[in-house]
């Protein structure tokens, strides 16, 4: 299950190909995080969605009233859904960063991963959960969405049981739930998925 997986190259995959044909592409909020925000009563605050790649999940969160930063690795991706923010009018600090080498400099009441964890070898997934850990406020969240274990198939990213989520996040975080649920996006049928609520110790 955690052969060592290959990724593309994302700079040049947001070069060549338009968003709206990506397996990931979902112009609605994650109906997961949006059940879960409203079960918090979470309504206003600041937010990173990070691996933002089309920037949907950053734009429903703005129009919903949050204040959002948005990062992802490819330059080309922050700079098509900076434009697309831009012609909605939608007020969002966009930013090129690598989460694994991050520059951001503030902490978030939320963040919200919506795929990017999932890409990540299991030797770098500790500089992750670091990395998140001081973006995020003392008692914030993550809200994680990542492949589950149910996923068939040998392609695309890693895979993962709640008690490996458990286990890689419980140093940092407490394991609020991990449900089992789908990725939604253009790929039918839509992959297996858990969602994952994660609250800072
Ligand atoms: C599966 S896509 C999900 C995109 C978006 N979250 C969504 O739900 O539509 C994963 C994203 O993570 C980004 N990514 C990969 N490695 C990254 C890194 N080290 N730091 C920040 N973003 C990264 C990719 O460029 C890609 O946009």
């Amino acid at each position: 299950m955690n052969r060592q997986r290959e990724f593309p190259d994302w700079e040049q995959l947001y070069r060549d190909k338009n968003v709206e044909s990506m397996p990931w592409f979902n112009p609605e909020l994650d109906p997961d995080l949006d059940q879960v925000l409203t079960k918090l009563n979470l309504h206003t605050g600041t937010a990173l969605d990070l691996g933002t790649g089309p920037g949907t999940q950053a734009m429903a969160l703005a129009g919903r009233g949050f204040k959002v930063t948005a990062c992802d690795i490819s330059a080309t991706a922050v700079r098509k859904a900076q434009g697309i923010a831009k012609e909605k009018g939608l007020d969002i600090s966009f930013r090129q960063d690598d989460i694994l080498n991050s520059n951001l400099d503030q902490q978030f009441d939320f963040v919200f991963d919506r795929g990017c964890f999932h890409v990540f070898p299991p030797e770098r997934r500790q500089d992750y959960v670091s990395v998140v850990d001081s973006l995020i406020k003392p008692r914030g969240y993550l809200f994680l969405k990542c492949f589950s274990h149910l996923e068939r198939g040998e392609q695309g990213p890693y895979r993962f049981t709640p008690a490996e989520i458990k286990e890689i996040f419980s140093i940092r975080f407490n394991v609020i739930f991990v449900e089992e649920t789908v990725y939604q996006g253009t790929l039918d049928p839509l992959p297996q998925a858990l969602f994952c609520v994660l609250e800072k110790y």
